[in-house]
């Protein structure tokens, strides 16, 4: 099973650019592009929140017509910048799957099963999986014990050393972990918010955080850096899941040079002195 993942797209009304800077469609449809010439094509796609810049409808509308060229399913969560109730507003299919007005929901019928969490608290940057969450993701790995499982949300539960975004985490990680810990199946958790590829454990599984298809956010370490974006090669997250475990890729999107062999019809590698 391989899962293309796109995260913090900040989709914009027509005309205008996140933070006077990034015209962020025309780097979604460049994503969408990658997707389209990866060989082979992933499975699913999914897209850990921050899909909108204003949770405005025309921005989902604008968000949908993008990714309506990829063919497989996009399974989306929403992030500070949107709200739950727009994503499942402009996104019945997946208000289908959910109850409560709250963005959790399983996706299954492929080799990992994906565990989707809405961790938005509404008009704050910080998340929280919150007592419903908590227990849909319990009762979720309760249900398939033997499945392998990848959970999803918009917020790292773990410091990043990037101070402005670590002070907008997930609150309730502590408690994340500790339902983790009780289904050894979770093979890792991942999540984005961040705008930078990040790798870690949490709760004893790999975490990491999915990189940015437009903007990344600085990479800042100084504490007392002031919250700033670098226009940093885009690129996104490829999770493989084979023989029982996942694989994280970062794949660079755009056109590079290459492939090159490595080796010539002789079978010596090309350049060998002598
Ligand atoms: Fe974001």
């Amino acid at each position: 099973m391989l899962i293309a993942q796109l995260t913090d797209t900040h989709i914009r009304r027509p005309g205008s650019l996140a933070y006077g800077v990034v015209d962020t469609a025309i780097y979604l449809a460049a994503a969408v592009d990658h997707i389209l010439a990866l060989d082979p094509r992933p499975d699913v796609v999914i897209v850990t929140g921050d899909l909108t810049d204003f949770d405005d409808p025309a921005e989902y509308a604008r968000f949908r017509e993008i990714t309506g060229r990829l063919p497989m399913p996009l399974f989306p969560l929403p992030g500070n910048h949107d709200s739950s109730q727009g994503l499942l507003r402009a996104f019945p299919e997946i208000a289908a799957r959910t109850a409560g007005g709250r963005v959790n929901y399983v996706v299954e019928g492929f080799a990992l099963r994906l565990v989707m969490l809405d961790s938005t608290v509404h008009g704050r940057p910080h998340g929280t999986l919150g007592e419903e969450g908590l227990t849909f993701l319990d009762a979720a790995l309760s249900a398939e014990p033997s499945l392998p499982a990848l959970v999803c949300a918009h917020h790292p539960p773990f410091l990043t050393g990037i101070r402005h975004m670590d002070v907008q985490n997930l609150f309730d990680a502590d408690a994340l972990a500790e339902v983790l810990r009780r289904h050894p199946q979770v093979c890792a958790y991942t999540c984005g918010h961040v705008h930078r590829a990040v790798t870690t454990t949490f709760a004893g599984i790999a975490a990491t955080i999915g990189p940015a298809p437009a903007h990344s956010v600085s990479l800042a370490l100084d504490p007392a850096a002031p919250p700033t974006f670098h226009m940093e090669p885009p690129s996104l997250s490829l999770h493989l899941f084979a023989d029982g475990r996942l694989v994280t890729h970062r794949s660079f999107i755009g056109t590079f040079s290459g492939p090159h062999p490595f080796f010539g019809p002789d079978g010596k590698a090309i350049g060998t002195p002598g």
